[in-house]
């Protein structure tokens, strides 16, 4: 059967990573998490005095660009790539608030972008890959076979992502969840470089009343017709 390449772009904490990892393991494809990258970046930047409250030292952080390497590795036990920063696993570091108040000034800055994306092109090379993000369907594979556009509420994804943040950290609260999504949205869709946006030929799903089944129905079946080369859409 002939490999694609899958774009899935949308707003924060919209289940794109959730329905992402799903299809790819379907498929037997591979899956990526670009915003797992810029997390990660977001981290190095942290721990190296680059970014704080009242502090960003953008030249600091174009000079370092050489030192951060980023890589995913998969172990049995995991149910999904955890990515590396400079050969530590930080896949559960990179989740926390602190790390997402910062992402969205890290991910502006074009130098870490261009990086990021090169490497994001080499992992989706031979097709046959599942990335989430974005700027998948309009700058890192323009070509993709199926583009699709994820959207719900801000109300839905905060009570979602606050959900999943209290698993970790009952100390959490609501309004600060909501708060960052929403200036989040705001930096990603307002950014000069490779703003979050609908491609032209994306399909758009809102899933603020799909539940995680449905909406993975929903892809795959884009997904198997865009394989057999059906263009119904
Ligand atoms: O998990 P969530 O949907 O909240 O976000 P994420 O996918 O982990 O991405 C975190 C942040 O990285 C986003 O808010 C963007 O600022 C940035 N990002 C980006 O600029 N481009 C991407 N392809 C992926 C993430």
């Amino acid at each position: 059967m002939r490999k694609i390449t899958i774009a899935i772009d949308g707003y924060s904490s919209t289940g794109k990573s959730t329905v992402a990892k799903q299809l790819a393991d379907y498929l037997g494809y591979v899956y990526v998490d670009s915003g797992a990258m810029y997390r990660a970046v977001t981290l190095f930047a942290m721990q190296n005095e680059i970014i704080s409250k009242d502090n960003f030292d953008e030249e600091k952080l174009k000079n370092s660009l050489d030192s951060i390497n980023l890589s995913f590795k998969k172990k049995e036990e995991w149910n999904k790539a955890h990515i590396f920063l400079n050969g530590e696993d930080v896949e559960s570091q990179i989740r926390n608030l602190e790390v997402s108040e910062f992402v969205s000034p890290i991910a502006t800055i074009h130098e870490v972008r261009v990086k990021l994306v090169a490497q994001q092109q080499k992992m989706g090379l031979e097709k046959g890959v599942v990335m989430d993000g974005r700027d998948i369907g309009t700058v890192v594979f323009p070509d993709a076979e199926l583009k699709i556009f994820m959207n719900a509420s801000a109300q839905e994804r905060a009570q979602r992502r606050y959900k999943e943040l209290l698993e970790c950290d009952n100390s959490v609260q609501y309004s600060d969840v909501l708060k960052n999504i929403q200036e989040r949205d705001y930096m990603d869709t307002t950014r000069a470089d490779s703003p979050l946006l609908k491609a032209k030929d994306a399909i758009e799903i809102d899933n603020s009343e799909m539940n995680l089944e449905d909406q993975f129905h929903t892809v795959l079946q884009l997904a198997k017709d865009r394989i057999a080369g059906r263009l119904l859409y």
